[in-house]
């Protein structure tokens, strides 16, 4: 197996296994990131084509990322955005229901709660042992359910939905099936086009090892016409680049999901660091980078529980992830573990009780020995 250590920074003194709390930019990103530089410093060499070309090829990137067609895909901010464009753009009306679940993180909670400003009614599934039931969903579905709106990776266990069950039902009931998709999307290989899948936003500084401030939306074609537009991003519009003679008092905008685009949508810094990053992962391959967190993250579980820890981690390899949460049964004792492990250069989360655990293509089998080391009794 090849040794990807050598395309990251060395963390030496530190063990990093916190992928899910920041994806680290691998070598080339940070080479490519100096041009970006160079840009800034020479806007003499920068060309309409900076604005134009290299989000169209980020964008086609993360469609192939996804099984999505460009066309479906928007670049944003975060996934709050994402989410938000498809929040604030349905038209809800009082008496409307949205379906979500706890185990959202907070990006796919407030975006839909915040309806409740319009008399949206929103229903909180809180799924046990982290794992979102279909039942449960189905339970929370009424005929007013527009929009279920579900976590496809739990940030706390890593626990993953089934897309297909839960898009079937959302799709049965009329409602529209919105995922964040920040916790797996890179890390975990996906076909949106075989999926009942409606929307799926994403931030990219996690396991697509972009910059903080960068993202996607996929909104399917049938969604983006139900979609009012609340911002106009002038650079999305018809004849936009041609900077001698832009549109004045009229303007079209294309049948694309580009118009949903974050503005200044062409970010130097941000673009050329993300797209080094997606060259970076299409090269080695989605299905390698599981397939390594798979190789350290199985004997962890299985370590973790016999040494008397409480592991979420799937035995159906269909519904594990990249990330693996464990607990020690009290919550003091929880987070003096987790103190522990970080006192000893170990880096990974505490979130919701939990210590979380996100190898990435940097990590070998020594870092997971270490951390074995530290939480042995
Ligand atoms: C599931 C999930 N969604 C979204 C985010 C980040 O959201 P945003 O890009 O809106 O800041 C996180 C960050 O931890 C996350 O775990």
């Amino acid at each position: 197996m090849r040794d990807y250590r050598q395309e990251f920074p060395d963390f030496t003194p530190t063990i990093y296994l916190d992928c899910a709390y920041q994806g680290p930019f691998p070598r080339v990103t940070i080479a490519r990131i100096g041009q970006a530089i160079e840009l800034k410093c020479h806007p003499e060499r920068l060309g309409e084509s900076d604005y134009f070309d290299r989000p169209e090829r980020v964008r086609k990137r993360l469609a192939g990322l996804v099984g999505a067609s460009p066309s479906e895909i928007a670049l944003t901010n975060s996934a709050t955005q994402g989410l938000g464009i498809v929040a604030s753009g349905l038209g809800f009306e009082e008496g409307d229901e949205v379906v979500i679940s706890s185990s959202n993180f907070p990006s796919n909670l407030f975006s839909w709660l915040h309806l409740r400003r319009l008399g949206v009614r929103v229903h909180v599934v809180r799924p046990e042992c982290g794992q979102v039931r279909v039942e449960d969903v189905a339970a929370a579905m009424t005929p007013r359910t527009r929009v279920l709106a579900l976590d496809w990776i739990s940030y706390t266990t890593g626990a993953r939905i089934d897309l297909r069950a839960l898009g079937e039902l959302a799709h049965r009931r009329g409602s529209l099936f919105v995922v964040d998709g920040t916790q797996g999307v890179g890390a975990i290989e996906i076909n949106l086009h075989d999926l009942p899948v409606d929307v799926l936003a994403a931030a990219a500084y996690k396991w697509l090892l972009g910059p903080y401030g960068a993202g996607f939306v996929y909104l399917a074609e049938k969604v983006q016409d139900r979609l009012d537009l609340n911002v106009v991003n002038w650079l999305s519009v018809e004849g936009s680049d041609d900077f001698d003679a832009l549109p004045m008092d009229q303007f079209t905008l294309p049948k694309h999901a580009r118009v949903f685009d974050v503005p200044e949508t062409a970010n130097f810094l941000n673009l050329q660091a993300l797209e080094a990053s997606l060259e970076f992962i299409q090269q080695v391959g989605v299905q390698t980078v599981n397939g390594h967190c798979t190789q350290l993250l199985d004997p962890l579980a299985k370590e973790l529980t016999r040494l008397g820890y409480t592991v979420t981690r799937a035995t159906d390899p269909g519904f594990q992830s990249t990330i693996l949460g464990f607990h020690s049964g009290s919550l003091e004792a929880t987070t003096a573990l987790h103190r522990k492990l970080r006192a000893s250069n170990v880096a990974v989360s505490l979130r919701q009780g939990m210590v979380r655990v996100s190898p990435y293509l940097y990590n070998g089998g020594a870092d997971i020995d270490r951390l074995l080391e530290v939480v042995r009794p």
